[in-house]
């Protein structure tokens, strides 16, 4: 088995959903003004996106169940997306990182104004919420609310573009990156076992994994950003650099690149007890991705 064989079946079905969510939804807007809000929600969210989080979520499903994902639950999932969407949307806004290329598209505050991203971002937090309680787990909610919240990613995001850059120390940097990104991570993750009723042990398990593919999906963001081919121009990169971000510029490329194979040692130790080759195939893809 290799990831391609499986990973595009995985993100068509998540496309699916989201597609279909818009297709219900049209019909309630109708002045300029209501549909001009509407296509900047599903320019945040619609194509393209590599949709991993809740695929995650869908894979631990199914390692705990023993069956593919209903239809019903990959609706219930995809308020992962709307919830990565919306931390996408203010993370590129002029005031965070200022940026204006996201997945091969303007940002959607360069194409529909900042404050307009602003409310698609409020919106799509508030959307991610409704859609996971649709799965029925007040524990899912309260794992979503906690990993992405003011102790987690929220807060990374503060240190990331109000602190002192300058004076951040190794550490300092991969709490940022542990805030920002592995927090949310192992929680789709999580929240794929919880649905599955998963017992404790397999949630740990879920959660050790999630948080070292998470930390390993944060670095290879940073050495994508500085190692970036002309051509894929699917978001801006360099930005790192130019605002003295992180690891590359602080620690240079082989330095980096030796933290990331120390997490991927790191992660085969897990892999010896979640007995699924998806898995394996999911952590290669997150330390070798090129988009
Ligand atoms: C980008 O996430 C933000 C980070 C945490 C580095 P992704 O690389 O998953 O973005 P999409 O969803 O595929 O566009
Ligand atoms: C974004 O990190 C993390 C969150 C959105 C929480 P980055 O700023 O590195 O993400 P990109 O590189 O813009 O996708
Ligand atoms: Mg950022
Ligand atoms: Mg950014
Ligand atoms: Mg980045």
């Amino acid at each position: 088995m290799t990831i391609n064989n499986w990973l595009p079946e995985y993100q068509n079905r998540v496309n699916e959903s989201i597609l279909q969510y818009f297709a219900i939804n049209e019909k309630s807007y109708k002045s300029a003004i209501e549909l001009d809000f509407f296509s900047a929600l599903r320019h945040a969210v619609e194509w393209w996106g590599k949709r991993l989080r809740p695929i995650l979520a869908m894979l631990a499903y199914e390692y705990i169940s023993w069956k593919k994902c209903s239809d019903e639950i990959v609706n219930g999932l995809i308020g992962i997306e709307f919830l990565h969407c919306y931390t996408l949307v203010h993370d590129d806004l002029p005031s965070m990182d200022n940026d204006v290329l996201r997945r091969w598209k303007p940002t959607v505050w360069k194409q529909y104004g900042e404050t307009m991203a602003v409310l698609v971002g409020d919106a799509l937090q508030t959307m991610a919420f409704g859609q996971l309680a649709t799965l029925g787990e007040i524990q899912i909610i309260t794992e979503m609310a906690h990993a992405t919240g003011e102790k987690w990613v929220v807060l990374g995001q503060v240190r990331d573009t109000l602190g002192d850059q300058w004076g951040f120390s190794l550490d300092d940097i991969m709490r940022i990156h542990d805030e920002k990104t592995w927090g949310f991570i192992a929680s789709c993750l999580v929240i794929g076992g919880i649905v599955a009723w998963a017992n404790t042990n397999q949630l740990d398990i879920f959660r050790r994994f999630g948080i070292l593919l998470g930390r390993a999906f944060q670095v290879r963001d940073d050495i994508l950003d500085y190692e970036w081919e002309s051509g894929i121009l699917w978001k801006t990169v360099w930005k790192d650099q130019d605002q003295n971000k992180w690891l590359v510029s602080k620690f240079w490329i082989d330095e980096t690149k030796k933290i990331l194979e120390e997490i991927g040692i790191q992660m085969d130790e897990i892999l010896q007890d979640l007995e699924d080759l998806r898995f394996m195939e999911i952590k290669e893809y997150v330390m070798e991705r090129k988009l």
